[in-house]
């Protein structure tokens, strides 16, 4: 069932699905959208045009801007920072928003920072409190100032692995263990549907607007 807190405003026309959960003092704005499953916690600003995807946790502290498209089963850290301008100044005639994406899966530590035009590709992790400049690839962990990939991370997020290793090594027993059986299947589709291959990385591409 659906929860909002009295203290939450959900604008008219906002689209909340079933058993989404929006806890205290958190604004969603008229065309936000929360699909099914969306955890919004304390404080949270979510903008117009926002859509969530199915499952995501947002913490605390997060303000989820216009441009910001959150994929599923995406876990966004306390106090997260998105931005949505490259270049803010107050007073021009006109501002360009810049697209951030979170693919599905994807988590991000609590502090981070994301520039935005940048994708974090599906089941990423971003490590606490980095600064993160560029599109990070899937399954890769990042941090740091600017954020790097410094490992691969399997699905569950309990095993790293070196750079560059084999594809089939990034759902591993841990995953079978740990994870909801509803991720784990998008995990294994999403896996057998890409052409992502860690040990052949493309040259990074830029990110569609
Ligand atoms: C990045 C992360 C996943 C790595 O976890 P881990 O694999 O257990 O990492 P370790 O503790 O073994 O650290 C490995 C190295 O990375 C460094 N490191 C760990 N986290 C880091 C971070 N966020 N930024 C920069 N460096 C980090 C450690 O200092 C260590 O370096 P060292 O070997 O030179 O000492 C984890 O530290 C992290 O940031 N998790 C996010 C936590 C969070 O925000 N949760 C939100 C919900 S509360
Ligand atoms: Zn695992």
């Amino acid at each position: 069932m659906t929860y909002v807190h009295p203290t939450a405003i959900v604008d008219a026309g906002a689209q909340l699905g079933e058993d989404v959960t929006v806890w205290h003092f958190t604004h969603i704005r008229d065309s936000a959208i929360l699909e099914s499953g969306v955890s919004v916690g304390q404080n949270v600003y979510v903008d117009s045009d926002v859509h969530i995807g199915q499952g995501t946790r947002i913490q605390n502290n997060v303000s989820v801007y216009h441009g910001v498209n959150v994929g599923r089963w995406c876990f966004v850290g306390p106090s997260v920072v998105f931005t949505n301008d490259a270049t803010p100044r107050v007073g021009n005639i006109s501002w360009e928003v810049l697209e951030t994406h979170l693919e599905l899966g994807c988590a991000i530590g609590a502090g981070a920072v994301l520039r935005c035009g940048i994708r974090i590709g599906a089941f990423a992790m971003v490590g606490a409190g980095a600064i993160v400049t560029h599109s990070i690839p899937p399954f890769h962990l990042a941090v740091g100032l600017p954020a790097r990939p410094t490992r691969l991370i399997c699905a569950c997020g309990q095993t790293n692995l070196p750079l560059g290793s084999d594809k089939s090594r990034l759902i591993g027993d841990c995953c079978m263990r740990m994870m909801d059986p509803r991720i784990l299947a998008e995990a294994r589709e999403w896996l057998a549907a890409s052409e992502f291959d860690p040990a052949h990385l493309p040259a990074a591409t830029p990110v569609e607007a």
